[in-house]
């Protein structure tokens, strides 16, 4: 299966980016960095190794202990850099360490890393989903793409908080019904489309989200890109953690991906994440 578009070389150090913002947002937090040394241009679609510059690891069982993979959600030029953001949901020691950073702190990172979202194919209309912390790459993605249509899908309204940042007008939906439609967000999807015929869709969520979305889409004969998760222990080719199983064998997702072309899997809710070090 062929990559959906080249990667960035990034640079292949470490490197300290100073924290400028860390603040809740419902039940994610948003982390704010400014990287003056790194590629100025980052796709949507790619992602970054964070660790903390001090106080990564080193606790009672010493994890975390391994960088960890986030997409970025907005990248800013800033003077001689860029300023990234980051969505965060906390789940387990890497994230909420991340999520105790303060200004002024340092972020260790390494990025950006793998293959990004490709521009929609001509003449289809681009229609984003997202579900839950996936929503962070379709951010930027939807920043840069003109008249997409947005449908994002939450646990509640405390987590659809996270739609206020987007600048594109979105539809909602929430397994509680407490903000948009009580319902999956890949209900939008089917009724958006029923009224498109030229569409691509592109999405990021949890597994069974995006196999819904790739049997949605395959049923249609519409493209979808699908923005794919796995554990990962390095980020950049070395260790084989992240292999995923395509129709024409596996793939590193983080060198291959994390992007896919849909049409290239038997199915998207295969990968999965396990506990890292
Ligand atoms: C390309 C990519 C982009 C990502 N972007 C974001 C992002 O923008 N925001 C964000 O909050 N998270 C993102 N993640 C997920 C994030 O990397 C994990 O949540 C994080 O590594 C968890 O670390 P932890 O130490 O907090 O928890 P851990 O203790 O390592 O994990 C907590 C729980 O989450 C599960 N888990 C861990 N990593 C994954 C994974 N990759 N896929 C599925 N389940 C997992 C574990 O099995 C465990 O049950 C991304 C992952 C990838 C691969
Ligand atoms: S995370 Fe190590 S090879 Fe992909």
């Amino acid at each position: 299966m062929t990559a959906v578009e080249p990667r960035t070389l990034a640079p292949p150090e470490r490197r300290t980016v100073e924290v400028v913002g860390c603040e809740a947002l419902g039940a994610y937090t948003v982390l704010w960095a400014i990287d003056r040394d790194g590629p100025r241009e980052p796709r949507p679609g790619q992602f970054y190794m964070l660790s903390t510059a001090e106080r990564w690891g080193g606790g009672a069982c010493e994890r975390p202990y391994l960088p960890r993979a986030f997409s970025f959600a907005r990248a800013l030029q800033e003077g001689d850099g860029i300023r990234l953001a980051f969505l965060l949901e906390e789940v387990g020691p890497g994230t909420e360490r991340l999520a105790q950073l303060k200004p002024g702190d340092g972020l260790s990172l390494v990025g950006p890393l793998g293959v990004g979202f490709r521009p929609p194919r001509e003449g289809r209309r681009p229609l984003l989903v997202g579900g839950g912390i996936g929503t962070a790459p379709l951010l930027c993605l939807s920043d840069d793409l003109e008249g997409p249509a947005v449908m994002l899908g939450f646990r509640s309204a405390a987590h659809a908080a996270a739609a206020a940042l987007f600048a594109a007008e979105t539809q909602l939906a929430t397994d509680d019904g407490s903000a948009g439609r009580h319902g999956l967000v890949t209900e939008l999807l089917a009724s958006e489309l029923d009224s498109e015929a030229h569409a691509e869709v592109f999405a990021c969520g949890p597994p069974a989200m995006l196999e819904a979305v790739r049997a949605l889409c395959a049923e249609r004969e519409v493209p979808a890109q699908l923005a794919m998760e796995s554990g990962m222990a390095c980020g950049f080719g070395a260790c084989f953690g992240c292999v995923v199983p395509t129709r024409e064998g596996y793939l590193r997702l983080c060198v291959d991906g994390p992007v896919l072309e849909a049409s290239g899997l038997e199915t998207a809710s295969a990968p999965g994440g396990g506990h890292q070090g």
